[in-house]
């Protein structure tokens, strides 16, 4: 089975083809990526109107490339699957239209995928993971911990109740003067940094509800960056890595919670495991903190290639193909409105106060 898959949710214009056969480890015959992020830069964020254009202007040409790059034509594919949502609209119209167009003209069948499954599924294309497992996903726009019980079976077990940890990375970075995107640059400026300067708060660290919150750090770097401002580069590295610690910290306090349940809801799992998504999850220092609470509770850590973990074709054309193997077409895709909220888990209400601003999933 081949199918082709198309990814337009947010700032990254991608298409990839993804292969499965029978008794083989799945195998991508081409992914490829186009960032938008110099488009954005000037603008310190996504701007939507900015990234549907690029979206429009782009995807014909990385379609073809990503077909050419597998050595197939589009005749060889088995089907086509695109993010239909959730994320900003405009870019998922471009990239639904385009998969339905193009489906329609070579007589192929058409998955509406969700972004955030994904995610959820990447690992069991990179490491043939076994239902159940665990899932972090912290990236610009969402923070969840959600159970993977199976193909379109998703519970969600905790979330956000205010920002998007890459959101908090992304203002802190703003707040002192780092370029967009502001994770990558916070966490550059930090290693030279002093993490015992300042004492953030650890955010619901030890509390009986699972979910995270952010947005009370956020305050507490702006008071101390207006406390010792005006702020010299030492100044600036030591909040980097005092927020960085706090951030890890109190996200391996909240991993560690639903760790905890997973083993209480699954005690035969022998050796379960924990999957990271999502471009927060290529920070070291959390990815140290992740690593050391999964090790003290047993539990495998599983953090896919960095280019798997951030937005990507792969894993919607690989949510395709396990849609496809599950018997899991949902409804007539070529009917599908985009959706720009799409919760995996439909049925866990939201929490209240979370505000999933960020633009991206
Ligand atoms: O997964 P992603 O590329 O896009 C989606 O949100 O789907 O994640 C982007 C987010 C941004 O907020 C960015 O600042 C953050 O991930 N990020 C990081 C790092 N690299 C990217 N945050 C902390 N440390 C990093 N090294
Ligand atoms: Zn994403």
């Amino acid at each position: 089975m081949r199918v082709l898959g198309i990814e337009t949710s947010c700032d990254e214009t991608a298409a990839s083809v993804v292969a499965l056969r029978e008794g083989a480890e799945p195998e991508i015959l081409s992914s490829v990526v186009l960032s938008q992020i110099e488009e954005h830069a000037a603008f310190g964020g996504v701007v939507p109107e900015i990234a549907a254009r690029a979206h429009v202007e782009a995807l014909d040409g990385i379609v073809d490339a990503a077909l050419a790059n597998s050595g197939l034509k589009l005749a060889d594919v088995d089907a086509v699957a695109a993010t239909a949502g959730p994320g900003l609209v405009g870019g998922l119209i471009v990239g639904l239209m385009t998969a339905k167009a193009v489906a329609a003209a070579a007589r192929k069948p058409l998955l509406a995928i969700n972004h955030l499954e994904g995610h959820a599924l990447t690992a069991r294309l990179t490491d043939g993971l076994d239902f159940p497992y665990l899932l972090l996903l912290v990236s610009g726009g969402h923070t969840q911990i959600v159970l993977v019980r199976g193909v379109g079976d998703y519970q969600r077990w905790a979330t956000t109740i205010d920002d998007a940890l890459g959101e908090a990375f992304d203002k802190t970075a703003k707040m002192l003067g780092l370029p967009y995107p502001g994770g990558p640059n916070v966490e550059r400026v930090a290693k030279e940094g002093d993490a015992t300067r300042f004492a953030f708060p650890r955010p619901m660290k030890g509390s009986a509800q699972p979910d995270f919150s952010f947005a009370g750090l956020k305050t507490a770097v702006r008071q101390a960056a207006t406390a010792v401002a005006p702020l010299s580069d030492k100044d600036v590295a030591d909040i980097c890595a005092s927020f960085q610690a706090a951030v890890s910290d109190a996200l391996s306090d909240r991993v560690g919670r639903s760790l905890a349940r997973f083993r209480e809801e699954f005690p035969d799992i022998a050796e379960p495991a924990l999957v990271v998504a999502g471009g927060v999850a290529a920070n070291k220092a959390i990815r140290a903190a992740l690593e050391e609470q999964c090790a003290r509770r047993g539990f495998r850590f599983i953090a896919p290639p960095h280019e798997l973990c951030t937005d990507n074709a792969a894993m919607i054309a690989w949510a395709g193909i396990e849609r496809i193997r599950a018997g899991l077409r949902g409804e007539d895709a070529f009917r599908f409105v985009p959706r720009s909220r799409w919760p995996l888990d439909e049925v866990s209400a939201p929490v209240v106060g979370s505000g999933r601003r960020g633009a991206k999933a």
